[in-house]
């Protein structure tokens, strides 16, 4: 196995030494939300204890280290995306808030009937709704890329599909269906041909792979903290600043201000212009030890981790018969998840199952409907791994599919 502790790593949070249904939990759900380190806990409970005060605001000594470590995290945020500016990165509650607010500030702006929006099926509900309301609004077309039958971007054909109309290419940078990482490089340069934005959904990539935005080439990038053992409610908008400086603000109040007058105002620089009303300051201070616990181990060894499990669970679950699998069975371009249905099961039967021995997994349609219907199915069961599981929790996930397959009496050539 690969050289993560991840036993040593495992203890650093409480959660996982917890029963759940009376068994030792086995957490297989981090694609939907992670759990979080004593670190992470700590500094979010350190903050309401001794440190609380409003930021940008106080005219005392309390108020000015909040805003000090607040404004650290936006630092620490921006190195570890390669950001070449910290005022490009925008605090948000979550991914979904970020694209949110490109739809509603840079498509308000320049989206015109007849335009088109390329997405595809594969996307997140997020990368999909504010892209179908912002057509809607304006009457422009959505359009999709292909997909190939593992669930990658199928890039063949792609000087066809964007053209002078194309506006915005908007993408994810890793499925949180099926697992699959994008190579996003011909689409970053065939959006920019055309003069589109090119948008990058990283909810699920930041947490696993190294990002880039510089390599990414992408104007705007939105990500969420709770998957990558940060607080929930904290998200960030990056956009390249030359876009970002020549747009408006999309909430109005306190802090996005310059000047307020009896009947106008005016908006303060970036990145506060983006950041009205008081935040959620003990979320972002914390957010900083899951990045300083998460660079410290290094996101390089982590996926190594992940995709030695990957390819050792994907063995094990192989061995037992009637699994469907949706996604790739390789270990290249992949992450650590695992999109399968036990044939004849409804997914929510063997989720419940799971639960009744402690494991953990989502079952649905993991907010990706049209890729379901694209796959005619209802939903899957989802596994997935990060640095704190390991081989053991594989040992126990297959022990909870071979007591499915008995409770449900599946015939042995199903
Ligand atoms: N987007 C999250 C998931 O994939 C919630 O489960």
């Amino acid at each position: 196995m690969s050289k993560l502790d991840y036993k040593a790593i495992r203890k650093e949070f409480p959660i996982l030494g917890t029963k759940m249904n009376g068994k030792d939990l086995v957490f297989l759900d981090s694609a939907a939300s992670s759990q979080k380190p004593e670190q992470v806990i700590n500094a979010f409970s350190d903050y309401y204890r001794y440190r609380h005060a409003n930021i940008h605001r106080g005219a005392y000594r309390l108020s000015y280290e909040a805003t000090d470590l607040y404004e650290k995290t936006r630092e620490l945020v921006a190195k570890a995306l390669n950001a070449p500016k910290v005022e490009s990165c925008i605090f948000t509650r979550n991914a979904t808030e970020s694209l949110n607010i490109i739809a509603r500030t840079w498509g308000e702006k320049y989206i015109k009937a007849g335009d088109e929006i390329l997405i595809s099926e594969l996307e997140h509900h997020s990368n999909l709704v504010p892209w179908m309301q912002l057509a809607e609004r304006k009457q422009a077309r959505l359009r999709h890329i292909p997909l190939t039958k593992n669930g990658y971007y199928d890039c063949s054909q792609i000087s066809k599909l964007i053209n002078e109309r194309t506006r915005v290419v908007a993408v994810q940078q890793m499925s949180n269906a099926l697992g699959t990482i994008h190579d996003l490089k011909a689409l970053a340069l065939q959006a920019h041909l055309a003069k589109a934005i090119f948008v990058v959904d990283g909810a699920q990539g930041f947490a696993h792979l190294d990002t880039d935005v510089q390599e990414l080439d992408c104007d705007f990038y939105a990500l969420s903290a709770h998957k990558a053992l940060g607080p929930t409610g904290i998200g960030l908008l990056y956009a390249r600043k030359s876009i970002l400086e020549n747009l408006s603000a999309f909430l109005g109040g306190g802090d996005m201000i310059l000047s307020v007058y009896k009947d106008h105002f005016t908006e303060t620089t970036l990145p506060r212009r983006f950041e009205a009303g008081t935040p959620d300051i003990a979320g972002v201070i914390s957010w900083s030890s899951a990045l300083n616990y998460l660079s410290k181990i290094g996101l390089e060894k982590i996926r190594e981790h992940e995709a030695e499990l990957t390819i050792y669970a994907l063995e094990e679950m192989q061995k037992i018969e009637g699994i469907d699998f949706y996604g790739p069975l390789t270990k290249e371009n992949r992450g650590g998840i695992i999109s399968f249905n036990m044939r004849g099961v409804h997914p929510h039967d063997t989720a419940s199952v799971l639960d009744e021995e402690g494991i953990a997994v989502r079952a649905g349609h993991h907010c990706c409907e049209p890729l379901m219907r694209k796959l005619g199915i209802s939903g899957t069961v989802r596994a997935s791994f990060y640095l704190y599981n390991g081989p053991d929790d594989v040992d126990q996930l297959i022990r909870g599919l071979r007591l499915v397959r008995s409770i449900f009496k599946m015939p042995a050539n199903n």
